[in-house]
């Protein structure tokens, strides 16, 4: 497995292999729900590259940057049994040189849910999945479920710039509790761990709801927000039951929609959704 760091040294990376390559974008402190995205390109793909790197842009000026959690040898270790030909893991100064001012904006998509509560968000993400896609130029890059609206906006990306290569979504990887993996799950203690199932609790009420046949969406999101109300260590910030592809709140749920919610528990900030088919 080689690791590299410059854009020269990617594109010559790239430049040696013959075949298709899947790209797995992730910020490191790897997961199993960043590992079944690493093994779905191993399966799908003749070479497999994983990128690491936390991505200034993409945090508010009151988020986790600093304290983003990291370990890049335990990241190394895990990825290498995978059967991962490549790593890139570039610094800030190698994304964002003195003088960069170039940006990849998403528009009315971007306005909602994640993009609401964290202004300026999916601006970073777009540019640097932009900025990773030219240096891996991969043929399928492989997106989590978990974040449901980023997928939804690199999909949307990749189609108005023409990117040639297609976006692969993988399912959510969950505990056995059925709280969705997550690098910041590693700030709950373990008393607001048994409380962040409550996301889980409160989509699953709601699914079996639709599962009954209820499909006022109203109902719907007073159903997750009661559920979430109900544990005192929670703070619901927002939830939603919108259209799966334009992610417009819906009034009835008729096609493809999305459960989705974030969730404060104390100051770690949760997300997670389900996908009505
Ligand atoms: P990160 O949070 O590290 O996640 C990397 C990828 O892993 C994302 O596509 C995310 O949706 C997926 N993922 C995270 N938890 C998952 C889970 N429990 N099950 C399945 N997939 C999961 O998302 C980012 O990084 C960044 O925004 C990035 C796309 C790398 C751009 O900086």
């Amino acid at each position: 497995m080689k690791v590299v760091s410059t854009i020269n040294e990617i594109h010559a990376a790239r430049r040696s292999f013959s075949g298709t390559v899947g790209l797995v974008p992730t910020m490191g402190y790897l997961h199993e729900g960043h590992l079944s995205l690493i093994r779905r390109a191993r399966d799908e793909c003749d070479h497999v590259v994983v990128s690491i790197f936390v991505n200034p842009t993409q945090f508010g000026p009151s988020e986790d940057l600093s304290k983003y959690p990291r370990d890049l040898d335990r990241d190394l270790k895990l990825i290498e049994p995978l059967g991962t030909d490549l790593v890139w893991m570039p610094t800030a100064e190698i994304m964002y040189p003195q003088g960069y001012q170039t940006w990849v904006e998403v528009e009315a998509m971007t306005r909602s849910l994640e993009g609401a509560h964290r202004p300026g968000h999916f601006k970073g993400v777009t540019t640097v999945v932009a900025k990773l896609f030219n240096g891996v130029q991969p043929h399928k890059a492989y997106f989590g479920q978990k974040d449901a609206q980023q997928a939804a906006v690199i999909r949307q990306m990749t189609r108005d710039l023409n990117f040639p290569l297609e976006i692969v979504v993988c399912p959510i990887v969950r505990e056995p509790d059925g709280l969705a993996m997550s690098s910041r799950n590693v700030y709950l203690d373990p008393e607001q761990r048994k409380a962040a199932t409550v996301l889980y609790r409160s989509l699953s009420a709601a699914k079996d709801a639709y599962d009954k046949g209820e499909r006022d969406a109203e109902k719907l999101r007073q159903l997750m927000k009661d559920v979430v109300a109900s544990e005192p260590l929670a703070q619901m910030q927002y939830v939603s039951c919108a259209d799966y592809e334009t992610l417009q709140e819906l009034e009835n749920v008729t096609g493809k929609s999305l459960l989705s919610m974030a969730v404060f528990i104390g100051k770690t900030r949760l997300i997670d959704n389900f996908v009505l088919e």
